[in-house]
């Protein structure tokens, strides 16, 4: 027992809302043989529903601010504490500070709710997102995992997944499909890419 838990990586889930990708990975990650555990839930709003969910599922939950996050001696302190060593941003809504994905290089990665470089950038997150695919009449939309890299939602794309839009569909009628790719591959191509398994 002692063993396999002294082997597992161990994971920081950094969140801003509503954490049903920080839910989902926590409870894939509580099967031992999946090689990790979520240890730490970073949120940087108090009032995120994030936070009861980690803590439900026996996560320690840190809130941080933007200053706290961008405060490079008391963020990788944090992440040292919990003995961190592989970030996944899951509806992380800050900017990740430069030191701490040098800190994390290869070791820290993001899911885009869109077919990177499509719909990324500034102010393309969540909703917005859904919002501008519908807008734009596009017929499909999807998911991209990535590493975090410097330059906002462009580091080396590690997976995509693709699901139609119909004309007829809402933003929250494909915020519905993206959240169902989300939990269907978020946590399995984590543990394929950086658990090693
Ligand atoms: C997810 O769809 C995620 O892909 C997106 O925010 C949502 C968070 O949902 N991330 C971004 O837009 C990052 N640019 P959740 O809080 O229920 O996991």
């Amino acid at each position: 027992m002692t063993m396999v838990r002294d082997m597992n990586k161990r994971i920081a889930v950094f969140a801003s809302g509503n954490g049903s990708n920080a839910e989902n990975l926590i409870k894939y990650f509580k099967e031992s043989s999946h090689g990790a555990e979520v240890v730490l839930a970073v949120c940087n709003r108090p009032d995120a529903p994030v936070i009861e969910k980690a803590k439900r599922l026996g996560v320690e939950t840190c809130i941080m601010t933007r200053a706290d996050i961008n405060d490079r001696d008391l963020m990788l302190g944090v992440l040292e504490q919990h003995s961190v060593d592989i970030v996944v941003l899951a509806g992380f809504l800050l900017m990740v500070p430069p030191f701490l994905i040098e800190r994390y290089r290869d070791r820290i990665v993001n899911i885009h709710p869109s077919l990177l470089p499509k719909y990324g950038g500034k102010g393309m997150y969540g909703a917005n997102v859904h919002k501008a695919v519908v807008e734009a009449g596009e017929t499909e939309t999807g998911i991209t995992i990535h590493f975090v890299s410097e330059n906002y939602d462009e580091g080396r794309i590690i997976f995509q997944a693709r699901t139609a839009v119909d004309p007829s569909d809402t933003p929250a009628d494909v915020e519905r499909k993206i959240h169902q790719l989300e939990r269907q591959h978020y946590a399995q191509i984590i543990r394929d890419t950086l658990i090693g398994l």
